[in-house]
């Protein structure tokens, strides 16, 4: 019988590009030993008994405890269909599973004893399907996998990189063959109580079984738009962002909210403030806070965000308030169009610099390169610091750390074509106004700040606004 104190080898994925910020919050968090593995890959080693911890991880979408890492499988057997299909079929009976059944049932206790938001539930693919979508009422305290035969359904999933003479599915169906014969669990592709997983990788194969549900990177949301970021990534921007206790963050086109959001759970001791133009997606940010507010309620406190309807041309916030900004800007597929994006990001950075207090960063996510480049150009108040790429859903995308440089600050500063067009645009000439208007105001906040403020930059942007006045 397997015990709690055994430790085992935990998978997790992570968007690709984030592993290191990952590897990070597993250490910080589980103080345990973690190692990078493929791209979008990262091992943990953790007892059985501590296992529900992996659920404080937030870079991470999915993890597997592995059951059996194979390497060289295939080198003993001949490589035709007939060999490694009877290899397959006796895999299930050759492997020990009793520490990765235990691991799967310790977390499911754990899962099912904690509150979720209901789209972290699966839910059917089809609309055929949902009659036959009734949640499997499953005791998991008392149930044992290794002797529950048909009370658990089962499926395999495989995923395989590199050249072999067999596909993904052939594996599914004849390891998924011998899995059913040794421990008669019913085989159910929808609504399974267990995923079994498969990775061949060139010469290797490892055996898992996934311990979290679908859909964990959207934990975070009810209501949901056309172009939601994941909550694991939302994390990994925050974190490249290095947002630390205290800091107020501002997202300023932040369709449901999916940053803030993980922000206000995620990174305790900092505040969110989330915004956008468009009528729906302030009414979803809206509304998934207060259904997150309600899973995360605690006596004294509320979710730490408050989301309001804004235009990133001009933005409600006094000048230099804002520690962070962390945003993910319409790439002009879904969300905007390419052409407008090219008139769209360099008043955006230009709007951002202003509410961004000196040495303060931005973090922005983009497929659209080009015009955030040339808005660089144009608008010179942010310097580029880092630079790097994740996949999200099969799509290269760009993620740029920006520091807000000592440039001066001018609402005149729009030097080229963009910025004379947009110097005639009614909105950042709406914009001026607001700053004319309201530059008093902001300068009297900032002089009562600086009495105790010897940073210098501080003092710079002070004499700036006055020049302008
Ligand atoms: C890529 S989406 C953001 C998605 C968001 N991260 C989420 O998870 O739902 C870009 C958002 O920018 C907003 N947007 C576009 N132009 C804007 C503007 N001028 N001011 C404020 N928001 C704007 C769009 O309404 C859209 O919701």
């Amino acid at each position: 019988m397997a015990d709690k104190e055994v430790k085992v080898k935990v998978i997790c994925s992570v968007a690709p590009g984030f592993e290191q910020i990952a590897l990070n919050e597993c250490k910080d968090k589980l103080k345990c030993e973690c190692e990078k593995e493929l791209r979008g890959r990262f091992s943990v080693t953790i007892t059985i008994k501590e296992i529900h911890r992996l659920s404080e991880l937030r870079a991470v979408n999915h993890f597997w405890v592995i059951v059996k890492e194979i390497e060289t499988p295939f080198k003993s057997i001949e490589n035709d269909e007939k060999s490694i299909q009877e290899y397959l079929d006796n895999l299930a009976a050759e492997l020990n599973w009793e520490n990765g059944l235990l691991a799967w049932k310790t977390y499911k206790i754990f899962e099912k004893s904690r509150p979720l938001n209901p789209s972290v539930k699966r839910k059917p693919k089809m609309e055929s399907d949902v009659q036959d979508v009734e949640e499997i009422p499953l005791n998991y305290v008392a149930i044992d996998p290794l002797t529950a035969g048909q009370a658990l359904a089962f499926r395999v999933t495989t995923q395989r990189t590199g050249k072999h003479i067999f596909g993904s599915p052939f594996v599914d169906r004849y390891f998924g063959s011998g899995v059913q014969d040794l421990f008669n669990w019913k085989v159910d592709l929808t609504n399974f109580n267990i995923k079994v997983v498969v990775h061949v990788l060139d010469d290797s194969i490892s055996v898992g079984i996934q311990l979290t549900e679908d859909c964990q990177a959207l934990r975070n949301l009810t209501h949901f738009g056309p172009t939601n970021l994941r909550a694991n990534i939302s994390y990994g921007l925050l974190k490249l962002a290095n947002t630390k206790p205290g800091d107020i963050v501002c997202d300023p086109m932040c369709g449901g909210g999916s940053i803030s959001l993980e922000g206000a759970v995620g990174i305790p001791g900092t505040f969110h403030v989330a915004g956008d133009n468009h009528e729906k997606a302030v009414e979803n940010a809206s509304d998934n806070y207060t259904a997150l507010s309600k899973l995360n309620k605690t006596e004294n406190s509320t979710l730490p965000m408050s989301v309001l309807r804004m235009d990133v041309y001009h933005i409600p916030l006094r000048t230099a308030c804002i520690d962070r900004i962390v945003t993910d800007l319409p790439f002009g597929k879904k969300s905007g169009n390419k052409e407008r994006n090219m008139f769209l990001y360099p008043n955006a950075l230009y709007e951002m610099a202003r509410i961004c207090r000196p040495k303060g960063k931005a973090v922005l996510l983009t497929q659209h390169k080009k015009a955030l480049w040339k808005a660089l150009m144009i608008c010179k108040l942010w310097s580029m610091e880092y630079c790097t790429k994740i996949n999200m859903g099969g799509m290269n995308i760009s993620v740029y750390v920006l520091g807000r440089t000592k440039d001066k600050f001018t609402p005149r500063s729009l030097k080229t074509t963009e910025g004379v067009k947009a110097r005639h645009n009614p909105r950042v000439k709406k914009n001026e106004e607001f700053l004319k208007n309201n530059i008093n105001e902001n300068l009297d906040k900032l002089h009562i700040e600086n009495k105790d403020c010897e940073n210098k930059q501080q003092n710079d942007l002070i004499k700036e606004i006055e020049t302008l006045n």
